[in-house]
């Protein structure tokens, strides 16, 4: 008897320890060669292939030209050319440095791509909400190889897409397929918020995720520029904000900062939209000016604590008429973010001056009073012409909103909320399940990747009430040295999501193309973390 339960044990140990450790050499996921990310509506691909030499290669516009296409055939040929392998490598392999010359498929050389612009571009143009990002790329072996859109942006969308289809061969020289590709994004509004406020990003690291932005189709960069914990933006209007409510004096973004960011952003077809988030999160804003806050009491004696902002001073809505002034300027998109989340209403019910201001105006509930705040901001947002964006508090909340307030739907539960937003008319952005500050084991992209943003009951008018979606980059444990990792490639997952047809692919399949495009980025210098598992890039 003993002897039988030991040689179970023994045999059940075997098994498990078996299963565990038959790992097979190589990398977990093989990444795939030449393909997308996001995936193209619609593609055709063959297995005939040109060679491009990086060091001939040129495009060629037959039409108009502006600054923004310029700028960006130069920089794709820089992309295209640092594709190419290291020398010494391949160096090693002299009798292969051209095994495609005997290749069936080989159709030639490809020198050249044609650009055509169909609406010729501006100097100095800005994207913004109406912007069109379809083209046409066609790489062929009987036709002309072209890359075709209507406007300036598809033609960026299109160069990121050639220059994916891009794989080295060997020394000096690329491959590509033939391919036909129409493309256009799903959402128009495909988002990474980055919180600038509980760390300082610095704007070099700003500027390097706007260029992670672009190599995923990005084209919204939202700025959660300020929070409780620090204030860095220097305002024109109001610039003791920053001089007493950021970290440190160079812990800022001065003017300068935000045109270089707005303009870098615009070069690449990303609009830059700011959130000042009241009449929560505000507590930095009061080192400078503490009676825009309002004084916590505790047995009718002020503590010398603040809560959210006092809706009930006159002042807190001159200031903020003179700052949204200011802000509507310096960040010339439409959309502003208003915020309004998680306001607490335990100070404004310790307070008997705001107690007092509601009876004499009838406010029976501290929803009522929040309402009768974001309505004045709301309202001050409309006359400066600025389209709002709120978080869904304000919605939930029973705020009157007007018409085109876009409610932006972050917590759990979404699905209930995206249905009620919809169907009372509203136009919504989903985050919720694109939180890149929650982290999971393992190569967790596939929880993103998995998420469906019509996934909730609602007709077909409601689903098209969905403008888009945001990954959203809180920055409560992520400073300059791991937003890059942290944020890439977990947020491609959402922005293919966001630009691919519905069900595009399945998160097992799109893993080979994420672990080409992660390498990809690395190549391209974005310090994008292993998206799945063991696995090794070219570089
Ligand atoms: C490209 O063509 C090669 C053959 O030349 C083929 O093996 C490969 O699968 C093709 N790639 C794609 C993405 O179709
Ligand atoms: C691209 O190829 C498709 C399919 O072959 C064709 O219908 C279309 O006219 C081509 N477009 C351009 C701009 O060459
Ligand atoms: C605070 O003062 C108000 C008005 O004087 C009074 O009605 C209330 O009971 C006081 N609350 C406490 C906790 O002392
Ligand atoms: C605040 O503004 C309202 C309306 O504009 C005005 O009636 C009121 O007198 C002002 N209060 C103070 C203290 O200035
Ligand atoms: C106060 O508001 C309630 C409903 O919110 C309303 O029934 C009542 O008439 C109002 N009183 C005054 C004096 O405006
Ligand atoms: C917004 O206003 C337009 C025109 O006045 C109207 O057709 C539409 O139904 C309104 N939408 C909402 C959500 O109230
Ligand atoms: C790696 O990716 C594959 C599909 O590409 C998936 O099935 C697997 O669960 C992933 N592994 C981890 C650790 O995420």
């Amino acid at each position: 008897m003993i002897a039988f339960t030991s040689s179970l044990v023994f045999l059940l140990f075997n098994f498990v320890t078996i299963t565990c450790y038959i790992v097979e050499p190589g990398p977990l996921v093989v990444a795939t060669k030449g393909e997308v990310w996001p995936k193209p509506q619609e593609q055709t691909t063959e297995d005939k292939f040109y060679i491009v030499r990086p060091q001939i290669f040129k495009f060629k516009v037959l039409s108009e030209s502006c600054d923004i296409l310029t700028n960006a055939l130069d920089r794709y040929i820089n992309i295209i050319v640092n594709q190419i392998l290291p020398k010494t490598r391949v160096k090693l392999q002299e009798d292969v440095l051209k095994p495609w010359k005997t290749n069936k498929n080989f159709v030639g050389y490809l020198d050249a791509l044609d650009i055509i612009l169909l609406e010729p571009c501006k100097h100095g143009e800005l994207p913004d909400a109406s912007m069109t990002e379809q083209y046409v790329l066609n790489i062929t072996s009987d036709t002309v190889n072209v890359l075709s859109a209507q406007s300036v942006w598809g033609i960026l969308r299109g160069l990121e897409t050639f220059s994916q289809l891009l794989y080295p061969t060997a020394d000096e020289a690329l491959h590509i397929n033939c391919t036909s590709i129409f493309d256009y994004p799903r959402y128009q509004h495909r988002g990474v918020l980055v919180d600038t406020s509980r760390h300082y990003i610095p704007v070099s690291k700003l500027l390097k995720t706007l260029d992670a932005l672009s190599y995923n189709k990005l084209n919204v960069f939202h700025w959660h520029i300020t929070d409780d914990q620090s204030f860095p933006y220097i305002s024109k209007t109001y610039p003791e904000l920053s001089q007493q409510g950021a970290y440190l004096p160079t812990y800022v973004y001065t003017q300068q900062d935000v045109a270089q960011i707005i303009n870098y952003a615009a070069a690449r077809g990303i609009r830059v939209i700011a959130e000042f988030d009241t009449p929560g999160h505000t507590r930095s804003w009061g080192q400078a000016f503490p009676e825009l806050l309002s004084p916590c009491y505790r047995n009718n004696v002020s503590t010398g604590q603040y809560g959210p902002m006092d809706p009930t001073k006159n002042f807190t809505y001159e200031f903020m008429e003179n700052l949204l002034t200011e802000i509507v300027d310096v960040f010339p998109d439409n959309f502003l973010h208003l915020g309004a989340d998680e306001v607490e209403f335990e100070c404004w019910q310790s307070n008997p001056e705001i107690t007092a201001f509601m009876q004499t105006h009838n406010i029976s509930s501290y929803v009522e009073l929040e309402s009768y705040y974001i309505q004045k901001i709301i309202d001050m947002s409309d006359k400066l012409k600025a389209t709002s964006i709120v978080w869904e508090e304000v919605f939930t909340n029973g705020v009157q909103l007007p018409n085109r307030t876009i409610v932006h739907v972050w917590k759990g539960g979404w699905e209930l909320t995206m249905n009620a937003v919809t169907n009372s008319g509203f136009q919504t952005l989903l985050s919720s399940c694109w939180y890149l500050d929650h982290l999971s084991g393992g190569g967790d992209w596939t929880k993103y990747y998995d998420c469906e943003p019509t996934k909730f009951k609602g007709s077909d008018e409601q689903k098209k009430l969905v403008i888009g979606g945001e990954a959203c980059m809180w920055a409560e444990v992520v400073n300059e040295y791991n937003i890059e990792s942290r944020m890439w490639p977990r947020a491609s997952a959402a922005a293919e999501k966001l630009w691919s047809v519905k069900d595009a692919d399945t998160s097992s399949q799109a893993g080979h193309r994420l672990e080409e495009h992660t390498c990809r980025m690395n190549k391209r210098g974005i310090g994008a973390q292993p998206p799945n598992g063991s696995g090794f890039c070219e570089l």
